[in-house]
């Protein structure tokens, strides 16, 4: 394994929290689902057709790798489940959150007395019990039955389907594909239902005859009085379990609410003057969100977005130390400050003053709500320009001039990316942060960038020949580029919202564009960028160089001028090295 590759797995690791291994599990729970609910489907065809739907269920789900998977996630997705009733504090009232669990948590008490119909009864004593087996005794048996069935369909669906929205609503395509998503959440279980009822009443009626009887209800298939009464206990001794499971997380909870009562309060001051007294053990959202202080949580919590950053004042070397998790997001987005936490993860232990680094959008609706704007991930490449000797520039000329050769210098960079497919997003001063890949895939983004940086350096020597007789130095510049998973969405306060993008590949994108200077290049781009654009091997000279914030050194292309990055960068195999 290379360095990087080593780097990149290492990264991987520390990026996986308790959130990831649900959502893992919860993947492997709802393609379970999808695929039972599709044969149930088929009942609205025929109970052949069911017949033939469950032969290719079962080889897939019952082969042993497959199988064993499949156990894991249940065991590990319920385990979680229970877990969360303990652990989460506070729930945001204005998600579906506490919804979900709810859910969640019903799902083993509606569905076990099917397992333990068909599967504990196949390992115990040898039921075979395929669709006419299953149907006959919910369809022949006590009406309450069907409901029970019913219940535990539409629960586990609607259970996955939230999940699904929680982890799906970052992504750049969700809002295109939610419709579609939405309908499919709607048809899939209706016809699930469907040929539920379909084949339910064909069984019946089939049942009439002895024939049927005799090759679908033998002993063999639907076991004995004494056999279902073992069922029947096992299942009884599951559910009193299971119940008591749930209590005792209910229990330890009001335990640890006691303790912390006992164990003292901390005080929280935010920044707009606000002092709340809770419990210690709270997150410092779950305090917010508990005595409705808006605080920005685009993720909800999971600490995925890092918009509930906090600044805490004073000193921050008492506070616990960042979870793994706390620690791989900061880093993600570029914070080497100890004073800067996540406020979904950190829990003090003393009384804490912070302010809150970026504000909910208080609109009426999400008044006393917590989360600001959504924003979504994806792929952008960022584009850093910044004018080099504006200071000099502004010592020896009028504020008018100054302003004038900045406006040309900004227009002509802005130019140059509005022609080759980005955005101009932000104006700092003389720098500029510009966007690739809002519309493109990351590839074209990649490609877009570059050749940006050889539009702006053309534009900028023509610049400079039309100053010439104005400016003693001809005005230089140095540019960054660097691509990667960022959030774009809309980030300020009130009517003063703005749309950019956060995230380590833009902040990267800001230091490689100050290294200019220290390599005395005009331009660095990523080799991860300059690879993905498709560019010829070798061309450009590479670098290794370290970035503030990143443990391991970051390999780099350098440009001098405009005339090598144009005559070194054209469209070939791709540098992958
Ligand atoms: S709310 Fe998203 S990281 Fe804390």
């Amino acid at each position: 394994m290379t360095p990087s590759m080593s780097h990149r797995f290492r990264t991987t690791l520390r990026g996986i929290g308790v959130r990831q291994v649900r959502l893992v599990c919860g993947i492997i729970l709802f393609s379970y689902l999808l695929s039972h609910f599709l044969n149930h489907a088929l009942g609205n065809i025929s109970l052949e057709a069911l017949a033939a739907g469950v032969g290719y269920h079962l080889v897939f789900w019952q082969f042993l790798p497959v199988a064993v998977l499949f156990y894991a996630a249940v065991l590990t997705h319920g385990g979680l489940g229970v877990w969360a009733l303990y652990q989460r504090r506070q729930f945001s009232r204005t998600t579906l959150e506490p919804l979900q669990l709810l859910l969640g948590l019903s799902i083993p008490a509606l569905i076990f007395s099917h397992i333990a119909g068909v599967r504990i009864g196949h390992v115990l004593y040898g039921h075979e019990k395929l669709y006419p087996q299953v149907l006959y005794s919910y369809w022949a048996g006590p009406s309450w039955r069907i409901w029970l069935m019913s219940a535990a369909l539409l629960t586990s669906w609607t259970h996955g389907c939230i999940g699904l929205h929680f982890w799906l609503r970052l992504k750049p395509f969700y809002r295109r594909a939610a419709p579609w998503l939405l309908a499919c959440a709607v048809l899939i279980p209706a016809l699930a239902l469907l040929g539920f009822y379909r084949g339910g009443r064909d069984v019946v009626s089939a049942s009439a005859t002895p024939q049927w009887r005799a090759e679908n209800l033998s002993v063999r298939q639907m076991g004995v009085p004494s056999e279902q009464a073992s069922l029947e206990l096992i299942m009884n001794g599951f559910l009193i379990g299971y119940l008591g499971l749930l209590g005792a997380a209910l229990v330890a909870r009001g335990v640890r609410a006691l303790n912390e009562r006992r164990g003292g309060m901390v005080t929280l001051s935010y920044n707009n003057g606000r002092i709340i007294r809770v419990p210690k053990g709270l997150s410092v959202l779950e305090a917010s969100q508990r005595n409705n202080v808006p605080h920005a949580s685009t993720c909800g919590g999971r600490a995925r977005c890092s918009t509930c950053r906090i600044r805490v004042i004073g000193d921050p070397g008492g506070l616990p130390a960042p979870s793994p998790r706390e620690a791989f997001v900061l880093a993600q987005v570029g914070v080497e400050d100890p004073s800067i936490r996540l406020a979904c993860q950190l829990r003090p232990t003393h009384d804490l003053s912070f302010f809150q680094l970026f504000m909910p959008n208080l609109t009426p609706g999400e008044r006393g709500g917590q989360r600001s704007g959504i924003g979504q991930e994806r792929y952008l490449v960022s584009l850093f320009v910044d004018m080099r000797g504006s200071t000099s520039l502004a010592e020896k000329r009028l504020p008018f001039d100054v302003v004038f050769i900045v406006n040309r210098f900004l227009g002509a960079v802005s130019q140059a990316v509005l022609s080759h497919g980005g955005q101009p997003n932000q104006f700092v001063g003389d720098g500029m942060l510009a966007l690739f890949g809002l519309a493109v895939d990351p590839q074209m983004a990649c490609r877009q960038a570059i050749e940006a940086a050889q539009a702006i350096a053309t534009n900028i020597a023509e610049l400079n020949s039309v100053l010439s007789h104005d400016l003693q130095d001809p005005i230089g510049f140095g540019i960054g580029i660097h691509g990667g998973e960022v959030i774009v969405g809309e980030i300020g306060y009130r009517d003063h919202m703005v749309f950019t993008a956060l995230g380590d590949a833009v902040n990267v994108a800001s230091r490689l564009q100050d290294m200019t200077k220290t390599l005395g290049c005009q331009v660095i781009i990523s080799a991860d960028v300059y690879a993905r654009a498709g560019l010829a091997a070798g061309m450009l000279p590479q670098h290794e160089v370290e970035i503030r914030g990143r443990a391991e050194p970051m390999r780099v292309r350098t440009a001098m001028d405009a005339v090598e990055l144009a005559r070194q960068t054209r469209p070939g195999e791709g540098d992958v090295a």
